[in-house]
């Protein structure tokens, strides 16, 4: 009789203590979202959002350059471009003669096991998770991929569909990181410009539908959900547009490829032609021209000589734009970004709620790299030891305190405990097929492609060891009285 008390006992503990310690997070990206929009605008939500939880008054820094694809993968894997390798939106890779976009299939680019985005770090270590349109997430690194990915770059899907299927995976799936990608503001930024009457509405859109997230989330989830919600870089005016670049300063059979988007201008010379090049280069006005070898070690943007070409001019004016364009009208952006990470323009958003953070607190700045290791420590992760360029070693106070997060968990713990096993144990059911996230209620593009066979027993595991659980406890309970 005592031997199955203690049994029972043990047995309920461990469930209740494995759904108290499974901290779940939720992090967004609004693509473009200048950093001080917030302050520009009275957005009701979100600047409630963050002086409850913790706001970054200066924002977060993005790495150079300031882009979107390679500032997701500097989020995702804790990495400098120069080390994850992806150095812009658009680039050529001259070993695997291959041009790379957010939308490339994996064709070996992400074969480098040192190279590893926070949902794969988590796949390892058994922790599942969704990544909804992030750049890049539909590809397989190193032979792994997260339990549920879109399978292909878009942006036609509503902010709402995305909300509604994050909230269903918290609800329906063991899943403990939900990341989710929107292609706002920065679509009306570049179309319109920064103070533009259509980026101040679609501010307005995102921080209702930033409510109407955290109000399912209050019902749904028991308000038991990190947030993040975050930016990848700024946007500003462009005012000055240098063209054509071609025609004008460089003879185009002298080069062998191009980076020509944003504010940077990167050139690989065909051979011998690079003095030349260099020469000409230094004619546009208002620029600085570098060799790979000799840009700035702070934007950490020289490493990777099979994609990035040997010379790069940035403009000297923030706003100023090289463009090929021929006539005048054909460069249609106000807006732009890709200029030097430090200029107030080009910081990003970073806000954070939930029960593993503090409440109200302020700091300067974080880099964009920190949040990598700010995932690691709110999921219980083992980071990417090549996961060097940014850490937790300023936030530490942005964290709730061991001895409070603790009495905050033991005092919920029977709820979302017992609503973690049931909803968990109903997974299986649906999630043994293929498409756990397809369902009636969404005409998404979202497509959970099949999963490895590695993926898909994991997840079972996972789920078996919940019943597992359960029909031990009851069993023992029925021996018990
Ligand atoms: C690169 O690929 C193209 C086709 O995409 C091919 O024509 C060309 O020969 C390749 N170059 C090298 C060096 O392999
Ligand atoms: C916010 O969204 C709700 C629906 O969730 C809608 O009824 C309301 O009109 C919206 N408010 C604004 C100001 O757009
Ligand atoms: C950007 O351009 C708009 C419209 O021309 C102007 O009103 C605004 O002041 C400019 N913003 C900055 C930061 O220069
Ligand atoms: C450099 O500029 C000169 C003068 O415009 C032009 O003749 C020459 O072809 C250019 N060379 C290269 C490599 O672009
Ligand atoms: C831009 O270049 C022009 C011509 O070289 C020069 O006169 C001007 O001072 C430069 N402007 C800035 C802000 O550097
Ligand atoms: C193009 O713009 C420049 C100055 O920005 C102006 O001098 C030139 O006349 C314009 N050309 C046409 C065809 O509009
Ligand atoms: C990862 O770290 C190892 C050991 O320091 C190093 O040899 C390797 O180049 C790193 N990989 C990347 C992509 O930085
Ligand atoms: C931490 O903050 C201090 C003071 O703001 C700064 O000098 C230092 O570089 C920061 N360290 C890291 C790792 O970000």
């Amino acid at each position: 009789m005592y031997y199955q008390l203690a049994l029972v006992q043990l047995l309920l503990l461990s469930a209740i203590d494995a759904a108290a310690n499974t901290p779940r997070l939720l992090i967004i990206s609004l693509d473009g979202f200048r950093h001080d929009y917030l302050n520009k605008y009275e957005l009701p939500t979100l600047n409630q959002f963050r002086n409850q939880g913790i706001r970054a008054n200066n924002g977060m820094r993005p790495t150079f350059t300031t882009m979107t694809f390679p500032n997701h993968i500097s989020i995702a894997t804790g990495m400098y471009q120069e080390d994850h390798g992806v150095i812009h939106n658009t680039f050529y890779d001259r070993r695997l003669n291959k041009t790379i976009g957010m939308s490339s299939r994996d064709e070996g680019q992400w074969s480098d096991p040192s190279i590893e985005p926070i949902w794969i770090t988590a796949t390892k270590q058994n922790v599942k998770s969704a990544v909804l349109f992030w750049p890049a997430c539909h590809n397989e690194f190193n032979g792994v991929r997260p339990l549920i990915y879109t399978s292909i770059y878009s942006d036609a899907v509503p902010y709402r569909e995305k909300i509604d299927s994050a909230i269903r995976y918290f609800r329906e799936l063991p899943i403990q990181l939900v990341m989710l990608y929107h292609f706002e503001p920065d679509k009306q930024g570049h179309a319109y410009g920064p103070d533009s009457p259509e980026v101040r509405d679609t501010l307005f859109r995102l921080d209702n539908d930033t409510k109407y997230l955290l109000d399912r989330v209050k019902e749904e989830l028991n308000d038991d959900l990190n947030i993040i919600i975050l930016s990848d870089h700024g946007m500003t005016n462009v005012t000055k547009v240098v063209r054509p670049i071609f025609e004008k300063y460089l003879d185009r059979s002298a080069i062998e490829s191009t980076i020509l988007s944003g504010a940077l201008f990167n050139v690989m010379p065909r051979n011998g032609r690079t003095e030349e090049v260099l020469r000409n280069l230094s004619n546009i006005p208002n620029v600085t021209v570098y060799k790979r070898d000799e840009m700035p070690e702070r934007f950490h943007y020289s490493k990777p000589k099979h994609r990035l070409g040997e010379l790069t001019a940035l403009p000297d004016i923030e706003g100023q734009i090289l463009s090929e364009a021929t006539t005048n009208s054909s460069y249609p952006n106000k807006g732009n970004h890709g200029w030097d990470n430090t200029l107030p323009s080009m910081q990003a958003i970073f806000m954070a709620r939930g029960p593993s953070f503090g409440k109200s607190v302020q700091i300067s700045s974080l880099n964009n790299v920190d949040i990598y290791h700010i995932v690691c420590q709110i999921l219980k992760l083992n980071p990417n030891p090549n996961a060097t360029a940014g850490s937790l070693r300023n936030l530490t106070q942005i964290f709730m305190p061991i001895e409070t997060s603790t009495s905050t968990l033991s005092s919920s713990s029977s709820a979302p405990s017992t609503s973690t096993l049931s909803s968990s144990s109903s997974a299986p059911s649906t999630s043994s097929t293929t498409t756990p996230a397809t369902s009636r209620s969404t005409p998404m593009t979202v497509r959970t492609t099949t999963r490895t066979t590695t993926l898909a027993s994991g997840a079972d595991r996972f789920v078996f060891h919940r019943i597992f659980l359960c029909v031990i406890c009851f069993v023992a309970l029925f021996f018990t009285f």
